[in-house]
C-alpha cells in the first residue's frame, strides 16, 4: 500500500513512522511534512491545495490518503477525494462539523443526550455582555468556529470577560457561555466507520505551557497513555453514553462520521462531561497512543473506510507511553525560528517525532512553536518518563524549553 498523509506536525510524523514500521505500507508520503520525514517522501504541497494533492496522488498511484489536521477536513478534503474515487481516511465535511462548529457539537450533544456543560447562545456583544454582568465567575466563553485553540476564554471576572469579548466578538459572531467545570481532563479517541466506534486507550494532554499547569494554554506540551483517571468503568460510560450516541446521531442526521472521533472530557464530581469533540487524531495524544497499538494501523483505516470495523478487534500493548514537547522560546506567543537543532542522532531508547522542523541545507532547523516530541514506552509510566528525561538534554537548540512534569497526575 502507498499512503499519502496530509499534515506537518508531530501527529503526522507519528502516523508516518507507524505505517512504515508495522507492515501497513510499502511507501508513505507526507504533504507538506517536516524535517523528520525522509526527503524522498516529503511532498512540498500544502494541506489545503486539494488539486495539487490530487495530482500527486495520481502521479504516484497512492492507494489511500490519511488526513491529520482539522482545517482540510472542515474544508471538505475527504469529500473531494472520495468524489474522485480515492480512498481517504477522515470524516467528510458535514461530519467534521462536530469540530468545525462548537455550536453544532452542542446541538448534537443536547439532541442525543450526551453529558456536557450547560450553555447559553449569543450573537454579537450586547446581550452577551449583559449576561456576563450578572454571571458568577469563572465562566467559559467559546467562539463557534475553528480558532486554533484561541477560541476559548475562562475569565475570572467581568473585566477579563469584557476585554476578551471586545477583542474577539463582532456583530455577527456566534458565541456561547458555558458553565465552568472542575475536574481532571482526559482525551478519549475512537475510530469509527460511521456505525461502529472502537475507543482507544485514554490519554492525557498537558495544555498549559509551564510546569504545574501554569501559564497560557498551548496546543499541548506533552501527553501520556493510558490515563488512569479513565478507569474501565468510565471508559465503558464514555463508549455507551458519549461515543456511540454521537456516531449514531451523526448518521441519523445524514452525516455519518468515518475517521477518528476525539472526545475531550472532564471527570467531574458529577460524572463525565464532554468539553469538546475533535474530528481527528489529537496532537500530541497520537504520539503516545500509536506506539502502544498492537494491530497494524493501515488495517484499521481500511476497515473504517470499508464499513467493516465490527469485524476488527483493536488491541493495545500492556505498556505505558509518554511524550514531552520541546518548544521554542516565546511559544505559545510569537516564537523564534530557524535555530539549528543538534543531538538528534545522539539519543537512545526514545523516539523523536518532529513537529515544527524543516531541513535547510542538510541541517534540521526549528520552524514552529512546538518543535519536537521526545517519546518513550516502558513497562511503567515512570520507566517511560525516566527514558525521556535521561535523553532530552542531548537535543539542543537556542531557546529550547520543555515541561519536566509530564504525567504528574498519574505518577
Ligand atoms: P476546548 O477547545 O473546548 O476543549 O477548550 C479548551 C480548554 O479549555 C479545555 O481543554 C479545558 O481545559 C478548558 N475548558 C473548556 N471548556 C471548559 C469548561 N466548561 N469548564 C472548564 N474548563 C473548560
Ligand atoms: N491535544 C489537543 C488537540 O489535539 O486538540
Amino acid at each position: 500500500m502507498r499512503y499519502l498523509v496530509v499534515g506537518s506536525g508531530g501527529r503526522e510524523h507519528a502516523i508516518y513512522c507507524r505505517l512504515m514500521s508495522d507492515g501497513s505500507a510499502s511507501e508513505v508520503y507526507v504533504a507538506p511534512g517536516n524535517g523528520g520525514i525522509d526527503k524522498n517522501f516529503r511532498v512540498n504541497i500544502s494541506a489545503t491545495d486539494f488539486e495539487g494533492l490530487y495530482k500527486f496522488v495520481k502521479e504516484k498511484s497512492i492507494d489511500m490518503v490519511v488526513v491529520g489536521p482539522e482545517v482540510p477536513l472542515v474544508a471538505g478534503i475527504v469529500d473531494f477525494f472520495i468524489d474522485r474515487g480515492v480512498p481517504c481516511f477522515g470524516p467528510k465535511k458535514a461530519a467534521a462539523m462536530i469540530e468545525g462548529s462548537k455550536l453544532f457539537a452542542k446541538r448534537i450533544m443536547e439532541k442525543y443526550n450526551v453529558p456536557t456543560a450547560k450553555h447559553y447562545d449569543f450573537k454579537g456583544q450586547s446581550d452577551l455582555l449583559d449576561f456576563l454582568k450578572k454571571s458568577h465567575f469563572p465562566v467559559v466563553i467559546k467562539l463557534d468556529g475553528l480558532a486554533a485553540g484561541k477560541g476559548v476564554a475562562i475569565p475570572e471576572n467581568y473585566e477579563e470577560a469584557f476585554s476578551f469579548v471586545k477583542e474577539n466578538v463582532g456583530e455577527s459572531t456566534d458565541v456561547y457561555i458555558e458553565e465552568y467545570l472542575e475536574g481532571e481532563e482526559a482525551s478519549v479517541l475512537g475510530i469509527s466507520d460511521g456505525t461502529t466506534v472502537i475507543p482507544f486507550i485514554a490519554a492525557q494532554d498537558h495544555k498549559r505551557v509551564f510546569d504545574g499547569d501554569k501559564g497560557p494554554n498551548t496546543g499541548g506540551m506533552g501527553a501520556y497513555a493510558p490515563a488512569p483517571v479513565i478507569t474501565s468503568e468510565r471508559m465503558d460510560f464514555i463508549q455507551k453514553e458519549v461515543m456511540q450516541p454521537v456516531i449514531d446521531g451523526l448518521r441519523s442526521e445524514g452525516a455519518p462520521f468515518v475517521g477518528i472521533l476525539y472526545a475531550g472530557v472532564m471527570v467531574t464530581k458529577n460524572g463525565i462531561k464532554v468539553l469538546e469533540f475533535n474530528a481527528r487524531f489529537g496532537d500530541p495524544e497520537t504520539q503516545v497512543i500509536l506506539p502502544l497499538l498492537d494491530v497494524p494501523l493501515g488495517t484499521l483505516f481500511k476497515a473504517a473506510i470499508d464499513g467493516n470495523l465490527h469485524k476488527v478487534s483493536v488491541r493495545f500493548k500492556n505498556e505505558h507511553a509518554m511524550t514531552t514537547v520541546i518548544a521554542s522560546r516565546g511559544y505559545p506567543g510569537s516564537y523564534e525560528k530557524n535555530k539549528v537543532i543538534s543531538g538528534l542522532n545522539d539519543v537512545q531508547d526514545v523516539m523523536v517525532f518532529h513537529a515544527g522542523t524543516e531541513e535547510q541545507n542538510g541541517q534540521i532547523v526549528s520552524s514552529g512553536g512546538r518543535v519536537l516530541n521526545v517519546t518513550a514506552t516502558g513497562s511503567s509510566l515512570k520507566e517511560a518518563k525516566e527514558k525521556i528525561y535521561s535523553q532530552i538534554d542531548k537535543i539542543k537548540f537556542d531557546g529550547a524549553f520543555y515541561r519536566r512534569d509530564i504525567g504528574y497526575k498519574a505518577l
